[in-house]
């Protein structure tokens, strides 16, 4: 009997490590609507990155690998929301972006649209397209002033005691980073490539960071009556998250 009982559970395990495995290779379970509303703020926030890429050759250093990171979230979000002609753009974008063929970019940034439907795309490995790396998915992290969307800041500041908290803002950090996440999963650096232990400690902080932001995102889709205390808690925690992947993973 005790032996019976131990075979099941280790089934239940096998199933549910499989299940795991697979989930991950996946888009994100946001809701969505907070899909629906992500895709409309990305779209309008790669308009303002590639005005910004044209202003001069400075400034298109600092935009350019958050222009490719946000061309990529979106091909993600279009897979979601059943977009195959948003998609297309979205890695044209991105394949044009890496060209530094700044005003065919820019062209294709302002024909962006989406058309949602009902049947999520097929999903395909969008880590491995458009030579998308490591480096440019950290990017939005980085500070607005250096050409990122500020989400490292921002998570610092809104996870201080206190802090006044805009939930809309908050769910579209969530996103980002749910999605910017999917993506580091899949790219573990060399340090991380050493051994298999290694590597599954990056996964581990990726999916960790998927979860909780995917939680930060569920709260804050509550709008007015989201709890303060539980996106202070969550933010702290993802905090906390992206700090020891550095420590373990990122020399400087
Ligand atoms: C699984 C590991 C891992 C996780 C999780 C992770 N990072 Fe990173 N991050 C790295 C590594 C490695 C680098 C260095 C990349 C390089 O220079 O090639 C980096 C670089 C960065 C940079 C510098 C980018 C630049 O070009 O200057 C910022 C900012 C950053 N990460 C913010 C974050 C934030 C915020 C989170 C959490 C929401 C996070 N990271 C989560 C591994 C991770």
């Amino acid at each position: 009997m005790k032996r019976l009982r131990w075979w099941v559970r280790g089934c239940v395990v096998l199933v549910v490590g499989v299940w795991g495995v697979i989930v991950q290779a996946a888009a994100p379970k946001l809701s969505r609507a907070t899909y629906e509303r992500l895709v409309a703020v990305d779209i309008a926030q790669v308009q303002a990155c590639l005005s910004k890429c044209l202003e001069s050759a400075a400034e298109a250093r600092r935009h350019q690998p958050t222009a490719r990171a946000l061309a990529m979230l979106l091909a993600m979000e279009a897979e979601v929301l059943g977009d195959a002609a948003l998609q297309q753009q979205a890695l044209q974008l991105a394949e044009a972006l890496n060209k530094k063929d700044f005003a065919a970019a820019d062209k294709l940034a302002k024909s962006l649209k989406a058309s949602p439907s009902a049947t999520p795309l097929a999903s395909k490995p969008l880590h491995k397209q458009a030579g998308f790396h490591l480096e440019e998915v950290m990017s939005p992290y980085r500070l607005g002033r250096s050409g990122g969307l500020n989400i490292e800041k921002d998570i610092r500041d809104w996870s201080k005691k206190g802090a006044k908290l805009d939930p809309a803002a908050v769910e579209i950090l969530a996103a980002r980073t749910a999605l910017l996440s999917e993506y580091t999963f899949h790219m573990p650096n060399d340090k991380a490539e050493i051994n298999k232990a290694n590597t599954e400690q990056w996964q581990k902080y990726s999916q960790d960071l998927i979860e909780l932001s995917r939680q930060l995102a569920e709260e804050a889709a509550k709008g007015n009556s989201a709890n303060p205390a539980t996106m202070t808690g969550l933010l702290n925690k993802i905090n906390n998250k992206c700090s020891d992947c550095h420590n373990k993973f990122r020399d400087d």
